[in-house]
């Protein structure tokens, strides 16, 4: 249908909708003398009534909470519908054709087509739900097995295909429904060699699937047993677009609380949730949400829990629907069932109560992420540990702000127990991957910086770590230094995790302004505050930079050297090894802390 309607048509609209009729339908509306009539506002609570309503105007306003408006506005509002189906709803009341409402041939004639065949779905409808209904039979059998009540049954509108060929077929044509329409719906199927039709469905519990406005638009069936296909669904036709079919929606749109809408797999997981009283329920067909899917439900809804399966399958089509969900710019909340169990087995296995823990318990994508993140590796092994956080970068990364993104980052350094620097390193990047580094950004000791300093002597400490905040304050506020600066040294030269973090991001941005850094790097305010602090007036870099930054190199050769130091320790009090084997890697090592006394050697003449 067009989504344009003229201006003459809504006025007809209105004309023929009251608004005082129409809101009576809905609450008590009492007279209140001089033609208006007052009522209790539907939209907020209140105990004396301030909602009131004109006739002549053909508006109401209520004075408690401020919501006025029109019919139109009414029926969006308290049947949390969209202009166009309000006015769809308003037409239907009021039995206005919309299909007259277009001059043109061709819309009047897919209009037609389109009427006729959602007659046809509706006859459909209840022509399977009395075959259920009837009598005992084996698909209500199933149903009530399965724990569904006679009540949500009903509600939607559940029913059976029997095992036969013909039963619809021939009930729709004595209704006096064309074969070829009955065709183009998808409920019945010509034979190959073109001389019969059949009934598609067969022997299956059928679910009506319909549109937002109440409309049947297809079916799903499913059959009694464990054969396959499991489900089968209506064939795209003029009236039913997988794609951006929400099941469920026409219920749940009346039950939103606080813009949230709970997202499921399966036909079956909506009706057993909502028999249990979680009526803002509803599934994407079978497949994978679509980007028109989310923009309609952006209409209903600020918050979707995505609750699927507990399986590979289920978390595949999780990630997939938060990137779905993030791009129409709608909040979303990962529920995590058990392994195995979908939110049907949940809720007939545990109970409401035990359902209603786990909404609130429902985790934000990122935290998703990571959880599936950590999942994936064995955090007792290095290497995993190691890829846990290659990760973890990359997720974090994806967090736009810092803030933010220092929370998780935090959080995650006291559940999993990896320090905080390593995991900045890893999000703003450090290209190095000498052993050095590897020892620095994957040491789980969030102690490194003191460790780092503790080997080398006490008397060099001091002096070291001022060395270093000098020449990061030189590049702050000398930015003509920067280029000389970054000739010398890298990043990864300085001793403190802090001073590598605020370094790399100078160099890698070319920005040197402390404010601009601090937005950037919130976390580490302290050290650039306490950088900034230094007096380095009494200093001249043109004639001393080399030398300090000499210095700060030599220190972490002199650390390197130590930690082979250690190594040789371990490997001498090490009773694994036979003793020719320690003296084979004790020789490797001296061979290494040979090479780096060169280099120190050379760095001092
Ligand atoms: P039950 O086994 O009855 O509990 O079904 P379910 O609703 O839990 O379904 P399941 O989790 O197996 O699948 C989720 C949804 O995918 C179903 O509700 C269907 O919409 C769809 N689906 C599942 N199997 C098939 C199939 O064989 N064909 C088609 N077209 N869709 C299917
Ligand atoms: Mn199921």
């Amino acid at each position: 249908m067009g989504n344009f309607f003229p201006e003459e048509i809504i006025d007809e609209i209105k004309d023929r909708n009251s608004v005082v009729d129409v809101i009576s339908q809905y609450i008590q509306v009492k007279s209140s003398g001089r033609d208006t009539y007052k009522a209790r506002c539907p939209f907020h609570n209140e105990k004396t009534p301030s909602f009131v309503i004109n006739p002549q105007r053909q508006m109401y306003k209520c004075f408690g909470c401020g919501e006025a408006g029109d019919v139109i506005r009414f029926i969006m509002k308290i049947e949390n519908l969209s202009f166009i189906d309000a006015i769809k709803l308003l037409a239907q009341r009021a039995n206005i054709q919309l299909k007259e409402l277009n001059t043109s041939e061709e819309y009047k004639k897919t209009m037609e087509q389109k009427m006729l065949f959602f007659e046809i779905h509706k006859k459909a409808a209840q022509f399977y739900y009395n075959n259920l209904t009837r009598g005992r039979n084996a698909a209500l059998e199933y149903l009530l097995k399965r724990g569904l009540s006679q009540k949500v049954i009903k509600s939607f509108g559940i029913g059976y295909s029997n095992d036969s060929w013909k039963d619809l077929l021939n009930y729709l044509s004595k209704e006096g429904y064309q074969l070829k329409d009955l065709e183009k719906c998808g409920l019945i199927i010509q034979n190959a060699k073109q001389t019969d039709y059949y009934d598609r469905f067969r022997n299956r519990v059928m679910f009506p699937i319909f549109d937002i406005t109440g409309n049947v638009i297809g079916f799903g069936g499913r059959v009694l047993d464990d054969s396959l296909p499991k489900y089968l669904n209506s064939s795209e036709t003029p009236i039913f677009n997988k794609s951006s079919t929400i099941y469920g929606l026409n219920f749940a749109r009346r039950h939103i609380t606080d813009g949230k809408i709970i997202l499921v797999e399966g036909y079956m997981d909506v009706i057993a949730l909502h028999q249990e009283g979680f009526k803002n329920v509803i599934a994407a067909l079978g497949t994978a949400l679509t980007k028109q899917h989310a923009e309609t439900l952006k209409k209903y809804c600020s918050e979707v829990i995505i609750c699927f399966d507990g399986d590979d399958a289920g978390v595949k089509a999780t990630i997939r629907s938060i990137e779905i969900l993030k791009e129409a710019n709608l909040n979303c909340k990962i529920l995590l069932l058990p392994s195995k169990k979908d939110p049907d087995d949940f809720i007939k296995d545990k109970g409401k109560f035990a359902f209603q823990e786990q909404i609130d318990g429902a985790v934000s994508p990122i935290d998703y992420k990571i959880i599936q993140a950590k999942n994936k590796h064995n955090l007792e092994l290095p290497e995993g540990k190691i890829n846990f956080v290659k990760e973890l970068a990359e997720i974090l990364k994806q967090i736009k702000s810092p803030v933010e993104r220092e929370v998780y980052v935090q959080k995650i350094e006291k559940e999993i127990g990896v320090s905080k620097q390593v995991i900045h390193l890893e999000i703003y990047g450090n290209k190095g991957t000498t052993p050095f580094d590897k020892n620095l950004k994957y040491s789980s000791n969030n102690k490194r910086d003191n460790k780092y300093i503790e080997a080398v002597p006490p008397a060099e400490q001091n002096g070291h770590v001022m060395a270093e905040k000098q020449l990061i304050k030189t590049m702050l506020v000398e930015p003509k230094m920067l280029e000389l600066i970054a000739k010398g040294i890298n990043p990864e030269d300085f001793s403190k995790g802090n001073h590598q973090l605020i370094v790399e991001y100078i160099l890698r941005n070319q920005i040197t302004n402390s404010e601009l850094i601090l937005k950037d790097l919130p976390h580490l305010n302290h050290d650039i505050e306490d950088i900034l602090n230094i007096d380095i007036d009494h200093l001249d870099f043109s004639k001393t930079l080399e030398k300090y930054i000499v210095n700060i190199k030599r220190f972490k050769l002199m650390y390197q050297a130590k930690l082979l130091q250690n190594k040789q320790k371990e490997l001498i009090e090490s009773k694994k090894l036979n003793k020719e084997e320690v003296e084979t890697e004790l020789l490797k090592i001296g061979m290494e802390i040979m090479k780096i006394n060169t280099e120190i050697q050379k760095l001092q003449l």
